[in-house]
């Protein structure tokens, strides 16, 4: 019998025990073993539960137990985790986490401590099986592209916007119904989409960069004026995380994207989450499933338990030697290109149109399109851009925010296409 040890016994913890107890008979034929959670640790023992496992404070009492094989780590956070992982390595314990803000500072490091399997499929998109697709099932590739939509919690409000619901009262539901983080902000300012991406990142290309490191933007800015555009350009604004490779670098970026309604990840609503690879070899594949709640993690909490009784011990970020031969790199914030959709608000005066014009060709932008909305309490000036680079765009639009017939901030998203 193989004995696990669950640190942090909250939706998901209950759910992996429940799943483990519920599914009992199929998942001993898979993975040869019966398997047994035998200890769980928790902050408060008084707390009411719906389970039935002998239950303690200190978390050592898994970590150093002899009797427990696997240390499964499910608090979340970065810094006690790392200690209890570290611990739990340091002890010959293999290790199940599904912690993606502990993987997005510390995976480099676990790996060189890790000499017993560590697994870590709950960590990104939940229950969809996207590490062991693209560490496993894309492994002859060189990955071009991933572009997902990884945080259900924007996915769901942007897909309620759309119905012409506020921001906020969408926000606060999701929170309701648990999808968003115990702090929002990592939701909808993008943090928790970019700790995914990294770990994605990391497999397909090696790149060792940390969130401070990378490109991210939320969607706090997005309002419906945003919205009924894209809906009459014909696109969808999703919330991507986007890893693509460009010669020998790696753009690493999670934005509100503009994306045609006819692209498969645009027709994905609500919490759900989809990411699509691009291998060289494979072509374009793709993933859609449930990225959040108690029974999706445990799906793949449990698949990462049975993977390490059954023997599998794949390198755990998916190379036995480094991938230094493609020499790859992370490419600088202000280098990375897109085309841009600008929202600029400005007061109806002869030669607004001339001058901003002038600040973009000065900047090396091109306009693409140009729309000018009648005038309500102000005039607003819809623009697409072609192709340019981060720098630019960031100078154009400071430059065009000082001048004085524009009304208020310029709300920019970018297009991919
Ligand atoms: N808050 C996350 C989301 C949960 O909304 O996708 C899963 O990481």
């Amino acid at each position: 019998m193989v004995k696990i040890g669950i640190i942090g016994v909250g939706t998901v913890g209950e759910a992996v025990i429940k799943n483990l107890e519920k599914n009992k008979e199929i998942i001993k034929a898979r993975a040869g073993k019966e398997i047994k959670v035998v200890k769980g640790v928790v902050k408060n023992l008084n707390k009411k539960r719906d389970i039935n496992i002998p239950l303690t404070t200190n978390y050592k009492e898994v970590t150093q137990d002899p009797e427990i094989d696997i240390v499964v780590e499910l608090i979340g956070g970065v810094d006690k985790a790392y200690e209890i992982v570290k611990d739990a390595l340091l002890n010959n314990k293999a290790v199940v986490t599904a912690n993606k803000a502990l993987l997005a500072y510390h995976r480099f490091e676990l790996q060189k401590i890790a000499k017993t399997p560590f697994e870590y499929e709950a960590s990104v998109a939940g229950g969809i099986p996207i590490i062991k697709a693209l560490r496993d099932g894309l492994s002859a590739n060189h990955i071009l592209e991933i572009k997902g939509i990884i945080n259900g919690t924007c996915n769901y409000i942007l897909t309620e916007m759309k119905k012409g619901r506020n921001y906020q009262e969408v926000l606060k539901e999701a929170q309701e119904k648990g999808y968003a983080e115990a702090n929002p902000t990592f939701d909808v300012g993008g943090f928790d989409a970019a700790h995914k991406l990294l770990i994605l990142a990391s497999i397909a290309y090696n790149i060792d960069a940390k969130p401070e490191d990378i490109l991210i933007e939320g969607i706090e800015n997005i309002n419906l004026t945003d919205i009924e555009f894209a809906k009459e350009f014909g696109y969808e604004i999703k919330l991507l995380g986007i890893a693509k490779k460009v010669k020998n670098q790696i753009e690493l970026r999670v934005h509100p994207t503009l994306i045609k309604k006819e692209e498969m990840i645009s027709k994905v609503e609500g919490v759900m989450n989809a990411i699509s690879v691009k291998g060289d070899v494979v072509g374009e594949t793709m993933y859609y499933g449930p990225g959040a709640g108690g029974n999706p993690t445990a799906s793949a909490v449990i698949s990462d338990i049975i993977e390490i009784v059954r023997g599998n011990n794949s390198p755990m970020l998916g190379y036995k030697i480094p991938l230094e031969i493609e020499n790859l790199s992370l490419k600088p914030i202000e280098e990375i290109e897109s085309k841009y959709y600008l929202r600029i608000a400005v007061n109806d005066k002869i030669g607004v149109l001339e001058k901003i014009a002038h600040i973009l060709a000065s900047n090396n932008i091109s306009i693409a399109s140009f729309l000018q909305k009648p005038k309500e309490k102000y005039v607003k000036l819809l623009f697409s851009t072609h192709k340019c680079k981060e720098k630019e765009i960031k100078k154009a639009i400071k430059e065009i925010e000082k001048q004085e017939f524009v009304i208020k901030p310029i709300n920019y998203i970018r297009i991919e296409e």
